[in-house]
Protein backbone atom coordinates (compact mmCIF):
# COMPACT_ATOMS: atom_id res chain seq x y z
CA UNK A 1 0.00 0.00 0.00
CA UNK A 2 1.48 3.54 -0.90
CA UNK A 3 0.96 5.99 1.81
CA UNK A 4 -0.06 9.52 1.11
CA UNK A 5 0.17 12.16 3.69
CA UNK A 6 -1.03 15.34 3.68
CA UNK A 7 0.16 18.66 5.38
CA UNK A 8 -2.00 21.00 6.09
CA UNK A 9 -2.23 24.42 8.35
CA UNK A 10 -5.98 25.79 8.23
CA UNK A 11 -9.72 24.64 6.86
CA UNK A 12 -8.27 21.69 4.82
CA UNK A 13 -10.94 21.91 1.83
CA UNK A 14 -7.96 20.26 -0.38
CA UNK A 15 -7.51 18.42 1.53
CA UNK A 16 -11.09 16.57 1.94
CA UNK A 17 -11.28 17.10 -1.70
CA UNK A 18 -8.38 14.24 -2.24
CA UNK A 19 -9.99 12.28 0.69
CA UNK A 20 -13.26 12.31 -0.69
CA UNK A 21 -12.05 11.13 -4.35
CA UNK A 22 -9.84 8.38 -2.99
CA UNK A 23 -12.72 6.91 -1.16
CA UNK A 24 -14.92 7.71 -4.68
CA UNK A 25 -12.47 6.45 -6.54
CA UNK A 26 -11.36 3.53 -4.09
CA UNK A 27 -8.10 4.39 -4.40
CA UNK A 28 -7.35 1.43 -2.34
CA UNK A 29 -8.10 -1.22 -4.71
CA UNK A 30 -7.43 0.93 -7.80
CA UNK A 31 -3.93 2.55 -7.29
CA UNK A 32 -2.61 0.68 -3.73
CA UNK A 33 -2.83 3.98 -2.15
CA UNK A 34 -4.44 5.67 0.56
CA UNK A 35 -4.19 8.67 2.88
CA UNK A 36 -2.47 7.85 5.88
CA UNK A 37 -1.99 10.67 7.67
CA UNK A 38 -3.05 14.39 8.34
CA UNK A 39 -0.26 16.85 9.58
CA UNK A 40 -1.03 20.06 10.88
CA UNK A 41 2.08 22.80 12.09
CA UNK A 42 -1.29 24.57 13.56
CA UNK A 43 -3.52 22.64 16.32
CA UNK A 44 -6.25 24.95 15.62
CA UNK A 45 -6.34 24.07 12.02
CA UNK A 46 -9.97 23.28 10.68
CA UNK A 47 -8.90 20.66 8.70
CA UNK A 48 -8.14 18.49 11.71
CA UNK A 49 -11.08 17.53 12.53
CA UNK A 50 -12.51 17.09 9.20
CA UNK A 51 -9.66 14.54 8.34
CA UNK A 52 -11.06 12.82 11.76
CA UNK A 53 -14.39 12.76 10.57
CA UNK A 54 -13.29 10.94 7.80
CA UNK A 55 -11.41 8.52 9.80
CA UNK A 56 -8.26 9.21 8.88
CA UNK A 57 -5.00 9.65 11.40
CA UNK A 58 -4.13 13.44 12.63
CA UNK A 59 -1.02 14.67 13.99
CA UNK A 60 0.15 18.15 15.02
CA UNK A 61 3.59 19.42 14.63
CA UNK A 62 3.26 22.82 16.08
CA UNK A 63 5.71 25.19 14.85
CA UNK A 64 5.68 27.33 17.98
CA UNK A 65 6.58 25.30 20.46
CA UNK A 66 10.35 24.97 18.31
CA UNK A 67 10.65 28.87 19.13
CA UNK A 68 13.82 28.63 21.92
CA UNK A 69 15.20 25.80 19.72
CA UNK A 70 18.79 27.26 18.38
CA UNK A 71 17.50 26.91 15.32
CA UNK A 72 13.41 26.99 15.67
CA UNK A 73 12.92 26.14 11.28
CA UNK A 74 15.66 23.81 11.45
CA UNK A 75 14.24 21.73 14.52
CA UNK A 76 10.56 22.13 13.03
CA UNK A 77 11.70 20.50 9.74
CA UNK A 78 13.31 18.01 11.70
CA UNK A 79 10.71 17.24 13.51
CA UNK A 80 8.38 16.95 10.96
CA UNK A 81 10.09 14.58 8.58
CA UNK A 82 10.28 12.51 12.01
CA UNK A 83 6.54 12.61 11.69
CA UNK A 84 5.58 11.94 8.58
CA UNK A 85 8.32 9.34 7.65
CA UNK A 86 5.97 6.76 10.57
CA UNK A 87 3.93 6.50 7.62
CA UNK A 88 6.61 5.85 5.05
CA UNK A 89 5.45 7.65 2.64
CA UNK A 90 4.96 7.62 -1.15
CA UNK A 91 3.75 10.94 -1.45
CA UNK A 92 3.85 14.37 0.42
CA UNK A 93 0.76 16.33 -0.01
CA UNK A 94 0.90 20.42 1.07
CA UNK A 95 -2.68 21.52 0.72
CA UNK A 96 -2.63 24.98 1.85
CA UNK A 97 0.75 24.66 3.98
CA UNK A 98 1.92 27.81 4.85
CA UNK A 99 5.36 27.14 5.97
CA UNK A 100 8.11 27.51 4.14
CA UNK A 101 10.37 24.14 4.21
CA UNK A 102 14.27 23.98 4.09
CA UNK A 103 16.01 22.63 1.41
CA UNK A 104 17.42 20.05 3.69
CA UNK A 105 13.13 19.05 3.65
CA UNK A 106 13.08 19.22 0.05
CA UNK A 107 15.28 17.34 -0.62
CA UNK A 108 14.18 14.24 1.83
CA UNK A 109 11.34 13.60 0.04
CA UNK A 110 12.90 14.59 -3.77
CA UNK A 111 10.23 13.53 -6.70
CA UNK A 112 7.50 12.94 -3.74
CA UNK A 113 6.77 16.36 -2.45
CA UNK A 114 3.83 18.21 -4.27
CA UNK A 115 2.44 21.75 -3.37
CA UNK A 116 -0.92 23.20 -4.78
CA UNK A 117 -0.37 27.31 -5.16
CA UNK A 118 -3.47 29.37 -6.19
CA UNK A 119 -1.77 31.08 -9.09
CA UNK A 120 -1.01 30.48 -12.93
CA UNK A 121 2.81 29.94 -11.66
CA UNK A 122 5.36 31.46 -12.20
CA UNK A 123 3.23 34.11 -12.29
CA UNK A 124 2.43 35.41 -8.68
CA UNK A 125 4.44 33.55 -6.31
CA UNK A 126 3.94 33.96 -2.94
CA UNK A 127 1.01 35.57 -0.93
CA UNK A 128 -2.39 37.54 -1.81
CA UNK A 129 -2.21 36.15 -5.45
CA UNK A 130 -5.78 37.02 -6.45
CA UNK A 131 -5.23 40.54 -5.09
CA UNK A 132 -2.10 40.67 -6.96
CA UNK A 133 -3.57 38.99 -10.23
CA UNK A 134 -6.96 41.65 -10.00
CA UNK A 135 -4.57 44.38 -9.82
CA UNK A 136 -2.17 43.55 -12.95
CA UNK A 137 -5.40 43.83 -14.73
CA UNK A 138 -5.59 39.96 -15.13
CA UNK A 139 -7.84 38.16 -17.30
CA UNK A 140 -7.13 35.05 -15.62
CA UNK A 141 -6.29 33.57 -12.49
CA UNK A 142 -5.89 30.15 -11.56
CA UNK A 143 -4.25 27.02 -9.52
CA UNK A 144 -1.20 25.03 -10.23
CA UNK A 145 -0.15 21.40 -8.99
CA UNK A 146 3.90 21.19 -8.88
CA UNK A 147 6.79 19.22 -7.79
CA UNK A 148 7.83 20.98 -4.62
CA UNK A 149 11.92 22.03 -4.92
CA UNK A 150 14.06 23.91 -2.79
CA UNK A 151 12.98 27.73 -4.25
CA UNK A 152 9.83 28.61 -3.03
CA UNK A 153 6.60 28.14 -5.29
CA UNK A 154 9.06 26.75 -8.16
CA UNK A 155 9.20 23.36 -9.41
CA UNK A 156 7.85 21.01 -12.21
CA UNK A 157 4.11 21.82 -13.05
CA UNK A 158 1.78 18.97 -12.81
CA UNK A 159 -1.35 20.27 -13.55
CA UNK A 160 -2.92 23.59 -14.17
CA UNK A 161 -6.58 25.04 -13.41
CA UNK A 162 -7.89 28.51 -15.67
CA UNK A 163 -10.13 31.01 -14.03
CA UNK A 164 -11.89 33.47 -16.03
CA UNK A 165 -11.27 36.79 -13.77
CA UNK A 166 -14.60 39.14 -14.14
CA UNK A 167 -15.60 42.67 -13.81
CA UNK A 168 -15.80 43.89 -10.04
CA UNK A 169 -14.24 40.17 -8.96
CA UNK A 170 -13.28 40.69 -5.47
CA UNK A 171 -9.98 38.45 -4.07
CA UNK A 172 -12.52 36.75 -1.96
CA UNK A 173 -15.19 35.76 -4.75
CA UNK A 174 -12.39 35.20 -6.72
CA UNK A 175 -10.24 32.54 -4.63
CA UNK A 176 -13.76 30.74 -3.96
CA UNK A 177 -14.08 30.08 -7.60
CA UNK A 178 -9.98 29.11 -8.14
CA UNK A 179 -10.89 27.10 -4.77
CA UNK A 180 -13.44 24.60 -6.55
CA UNK A 181 -11.26 24.13 -9.25
CA UNK A 182 -8.11 23.17 -6.84
CA UNK A 183 -10.85 20.58 -5.30
CA UNK A 184 -10.59 19.37 -9.23
CA UNK A 185 -7.23 19.45 -10.27
CA UNK A 186 -5.50 18.00 -6.90
CA UNK A 187 -6.70 14.69 -6.84
CA UNK A 188 -6.85 14.06 -10.26
CA UNK A 189 -2.70 15.09 -10.31
CA UNK A 190 -2.07 12.71 -7.34
CA UNK A 191 -4.18 9.51 -9.00
CA UNK A 192 -2.07 10.39 -12.15
CA UNK A 193 1.26 10.49 -9.86
CA UNK A 194 0.08 7.11 -8.00
CA UNK A 195 -0.76 5.40 -11.48
CA UNK A 196 2.59 6.34 -12.69
C1 LIG B 1 -5.69 27.00 -1.19
O1 LIG B 1 -6.24 27.99 -2.01
C2 LIG B 1 -4.26 26.73 -1.60
O2 LIG B 1 -4.04 26.83 -2.98
C3 LIG B 1 -3.53 27.82 -0.86
O3 LIG B 1 -4.18 27.92 0.38
C4 LIG B 1 -5.53 27.50 0.25
C5 LIG B 1 -5.79 26.42 1.27
O4 LIG B 1 -7.14 26.07 1.33
N1 LIG B 1 -2.15 27.52 -0.72
C6 LIG B 1 -1.19 28.44 -0.66
O5 LIG B 1 -1.41 29.63 -0.71
C7 LIG B 1 0.21 27.88 -0.54
N2 LIG B 1 1.16 28.91 -0.74
P1 LIG B 1 -7.60 24.72 2.05
O6 LIG B 1 -6.93 24.68 3.42
O7 LIG B 1 -9.09 24.89 2.18
O8 LIG B 1 -7.20 23.57 1.20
Amino acid sequence: MKNIVILISGDGSNMEAIIRTAKAQNWEKHLQARVAAVISNRPSAKGLGIAQHHGVTTQVVDHTSFANAPNPREAFDTALIKEIDQYAPALVVLAGFMRILAPFFVAHYEGQLINIHPSLLPAFQGLNTHQRAIEAGCQFAGATVHQVSAELDHGPILVQAIVPIMEGDTAEGLAARVLTQEHLIYPAAIAKLLEN
